[in-house]
């Protein structure tokens, strides 16, 4: 089930015609890889996705040679390790589910490639979600191993608070507060879940445009034919 409705994050890519801001969106998955990508993967995106976030091929060459990919086999049947490439999907941080429920107290950190939409105002949630850890209420106790979260339903979530102010150092200087860098990662998130977002967008503009002189035209020529009728 949902839990209670997450708060209006305001969101530029939220809004009619609104785009991803590309900085934020940067940091975000700055953030994904220093923090999420510990637990969760993102297995829909490769690294050569990254060049339509605005970094150059260069940056995301080195990206993905920064991670170690398991390749093969080769020509003598072995499998074998090599720098990613831009052709490479994220590296998931376990090799499968159990071994991901192993290292987690037996819960499952899901893939995040489509989370923004498989979640109700999933911006806003997942926001809402990393911003939303206190401590619980007078006379609830925690099960074992969990943590408690205003925005998550049921409130006991295996996924600890993994966000504290200035704990990681932006490239482009940005201060990592807890609610900025919320707010990063979840605009990569988002722009990862549905990055057509803004080519549709602009297919609607661009149809709008067209039924405004289309719809103009008609009525000029209507008013042409009728124009000798009394
Ligand atoms: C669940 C996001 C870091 C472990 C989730 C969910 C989201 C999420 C959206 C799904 C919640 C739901 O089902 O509604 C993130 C983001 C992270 C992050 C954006 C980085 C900022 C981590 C880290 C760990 C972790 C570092 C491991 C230490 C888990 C686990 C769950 C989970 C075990 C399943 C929780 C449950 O079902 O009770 N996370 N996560 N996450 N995450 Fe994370």
């Amino acid at each position: 089930g949902s839990g209670p409705p997450p708060p209006n994050a305001n969101f530029s890519f939220n809004t009619l015609f609104g785009t991803f801001d590309r900085a934020s969106a940067q940091r975000g998955f700055q953030v994904y890889k220093e923090v999420c990508s510990a637990c969760h993967a993102m297995r829909q995106l490769s690294y050569r996705n990254l060049l339509d976030l605005g970094l150059s091929e260069q940056q995301v060459r080195e990206i993905a040679a920064s991670f170690t990919v398991t390749d093969g086999p080769n020509d003598e049947g072995q499998m074998f390790e090599r720098p990613g490439r831009l052709s490479d999907r994220f590296r998931r941080p376990f090799p499968n589910e159990q071994a991901a429920r192993a290292a987690n107290n037996g819960a499952y950190p899901p893939d995040l490639s489509v989370m923004v939409k498989a979640r109700p105002d999933g911006a806003n949630y997942i926001h809402a979600l990393l911003t939303g850890y206190t401590d619980p209420p007078a006379g609830v106790t925690l099960m074992d191993g969990m943590n408690y979260n205003t925005w998550f339903p049921g409130h006991q979530i295996a996924m600890p608070n993994v966000l504290n102010d200035d704990q990681l150092e932006y490239a482009d200087g940005t201060k990592a507060t807890v609610d900025q860098m919320s707010r990063d990662v979840t605009t990569f998130l988002a722009w990862a879940a549905e990055p057509e977002t803004e080519a549709r967008r602009a297919m609607g503009v661009k149809v709008l445009i067209f039924l405004t002189i289309l719809g103009g035209l008609v009525y000029a020529v209507k008013r042409k034919v009728w124009a000798d009728v009394k």
